[in-house]
């Protein structure tokens, strides 16, 4: 039975991980969390202080460097478990500026197409449509206002109130980072032609997954037939 493969691409906090995490439970897919594979490079490249502009040493360096991501959502770097580290501001301006090498992004693309191979991913990113899975069945770009965004990532953050001035700064670090994204050379962030837009700006985590299931139904009943 051959099982099919779903791109989620998107900017920052537009919920792709944690849907693409209920969708996998859901149908026993195994979810690619294709942004933490940047995220560990940039940590490792800022540990060994490695210059973030030399695109040979970033590349000697990968080739170096295992990855592993966990079905639970662990990610281990070297044997180290790395899943709250990566996720500091640095890492992720950092990670971004990675991924704008074209040495860098060739060889994670060619690790995430070897894992896909057997179908049963539901992969997120930025170029998982365009570049990475051009053949999945599913294909969405999720987005939301960058203010929703904003909000979203310091609710997931923070515990106490949010403040204006807190609000106002990681809207301008969301904006930085679409900026940069969207603006590379190497396999921008882009809607991929056949991609279908979900803005979740006012949408739930649960009905972001319902609409996304539906649009898997077609294919997941050949699968079954
Ligand atoms: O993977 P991505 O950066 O696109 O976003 P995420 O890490 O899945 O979501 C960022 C935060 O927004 C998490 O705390 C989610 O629980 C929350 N979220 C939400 O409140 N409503 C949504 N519709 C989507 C995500
Ligand atoms: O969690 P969040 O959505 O903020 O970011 P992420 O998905 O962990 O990705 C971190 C950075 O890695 C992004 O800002 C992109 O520059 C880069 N990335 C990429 O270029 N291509 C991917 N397939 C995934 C991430």
């Amino acid at each position: 039975m051959k099982k099919i493969n779903i791109a989620i691409d998107g900017p920052s906090a537009a919920g792709k991980s944690s849907i693409a995490k209920i969708l996998a439970g859901k149908l026993g897919y195994v979810h690619l969390d294709t942004g933490a594979m940047y995220r560990c490079t940039a940590y490792k490249a800022l540990q060994q202080g490695i210059d973030l502009s030399d695109e040979a040493a970033l590349v000697n360096m990968l080739k170096e460097t295992e990855i592993e991501l966990t079905p639970a959502g662990t990610v281990i770097l070297d044997g180290t478990d790395v899943s709250h580290a990566i996720r500091a501001d640095e890492v992720s301006m950092t990670a971004s500026k990675v991924a704008s090498l074209s040495g860098v992004r060739k060889e994670l693309v060619a690790r995430q197409q070897k894992m896909a191979e057997a179908g049963g991913f539901i992969m997120d990113g930025r170029d998982i449509g365009t570049v990475v899975l051009p053949q999945a069945e599913v294909k969405v770009f999720m987005t939301a206002s960058p203010h929703a965004r904003a909000l979203r990532r310091l609710r997931q953050n923070q515990e106490e109130a949010i403040s204006e001035s807190d609000l106002a700064t990681v809207e301008k670090e969301i904006e930085e980072r679409d900026y940069q994204d969207t603006h590379r050379k190497s396999s921008p962030l882009k809607k991929a032609d056949d991609a279908i837009v979900l803005d979740t700006s006012d949408l739930s985590i649960q009905e972001t997954a319902d609409a996304i299931l539906k649009m898997a139904e077609p294919f997941l009943k050949e699968e079954h037939a």
